[in-house]
């Protein structure tokens, strides 16, 4: 299946509706459109129409078991698809519209949608352009990641484009996008309520509501999507986490070079350089980090065959960092 895929450019701050009309008409006929949200760019169509979530699964490659997150652009959508309990109520009201998914009991989603769990998970993004197309779509919208399965999220409309180019038939470009991490995963059904993927909603910001604890393992059994390698460049990985980790990454890259092979090195506070090393800047902060994790790995895959990257404590989003990187490579401590 290759189409031509049409890139719209919008500005979230100043939305032109019938660019997004053009869009929320092709996911009204069953078609995928790629679009931004605070975290990272989704592949959507309508969470309905079982022959277009077919086609999301066909495109990413996405293994039939793992269930699609269905975005909604108003509270009363949620109701008209779930049936949320009371702790999923009290989490709508503090975090929706946010980088929040909470899994609750399907009402009328299809199987194909949730992988034939009788849950389904929801999120209402926090960002204009997606909300305006879920609006203009008059239906919720089923949307992984809008990245091949097995590569890092897309957090830009040239990455939706690298990997799904020609596959989809309309890439929404809104810029960059701002959180860079996908949405935390809480599942509402069992108390105290469980995090299935860890994101830029921490524990300690959902605690001021609920109870709350980490899956085990982040949970193969419960979030079927955890247990496939995500978010790995196709470079060996390897994950400082401790003192010093300029100097030790230099040792390493250095034995790397001698041997011949190209090196990127990632850390926070690092000028973008390049010299036998190619060096990039994640940022200044975590918050830095988070934005800019998934690009920097996407650049220095196209280059190099050893990635070196800096690792951090796994406090606020400073775990869901972590989480992905765990994915992304092996990681030691020094
Ligand atoms: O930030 C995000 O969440 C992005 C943007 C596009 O919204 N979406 C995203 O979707 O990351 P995806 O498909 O890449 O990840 C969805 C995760 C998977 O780990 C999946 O297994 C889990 O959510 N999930 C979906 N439905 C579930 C359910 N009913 N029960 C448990 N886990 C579920
Ligand atoms: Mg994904």
């Amino acid at each position: 299946m290759r189409i031509k895929t049409r890139v719209v450019k919008v500005n979230p701050e100043n939305l032109e509706e019938n660019k997004i009309g053009i869009a929320a008409e092709v996911i009204k006929k069953g078609g995928l459109v790629a679009f931004p949200t605070e975290t990272v760019y989704g592949l959507g169509a309508d969470a309905l129409n079982e022959k277009a979530v077919r086609k999301i699964f066909e495109v990413k490659e996405r293994p039939a078991d793992n269930p699609l997150i269905v975005h909604v652009s108003s509270v009363e959508q949620i109701y008209e698809i779930a049936q949320p309990n009371k702790v999923a109520k009290k989490l709508i009201d503090a975090f929706f519209p946010g980088p929040l998914t909470l899994v609750m009991k399907n009402k009328k989603v299809p199987e194909i949608t949730t992988a034939g769990l009788d849950t389904v998970a929801i999120r209402m993004p926090d960002h204009k352009v997606a909300l305006k197309l879920i609006e203009l779509s008059e239906t919720p919208i089923a949307a992984p990641s809008a990245n091949k399965s097995g590569k890092p999220s897309p957090t830009k409309a040239e990455h939706v484009f690298e990997d799904l180019g020609n596959l989809v038939d309309v890439i929404i470009d809104g810029g960059e996008t701002k959180i860079g991490l996908e949405s935390t995963v809480v599942d509402t059904t069992v108390y105290p309520v469980e995090i299935l993927r860890p994101g830029a909603i921490t524990k300690e910001e959902l605690e001021e509501y609920v109870d709350v604890k980490y899956a085990e393992d982040f949970s193969v059994a419960k979030s079927p999507g955890m247990k496939y390698r995500h978010y790995a460049p196709d470079a060996e990985t390897i994950v400082l986490v401790g003192k010093d980790f300029f100097k030790k990454a230099m040792q390493i890259a250095e034995d790397f070079v001698k041997k011949g092979y190209r090196v990127g090195i990632a850390g926070l506070n690092l000028e973008d350089k390049r010299d036998e090393v190619i060096y990039k800047n994640l940022g200044r902060s975590l918050e830095d980090m988070a934005k800019n994790l998934f690009n920097v790995l996407r650049e220095l895959d196209k280059e190099c065959d050893v990635i070196i990257i800096q690792g951090v404590e796994e406090k606020g989003i400073g775990k869901a960092i972590m989480n992905r990187l765990y994915k992304a490579g092996r990681v030691f401590r020094i």
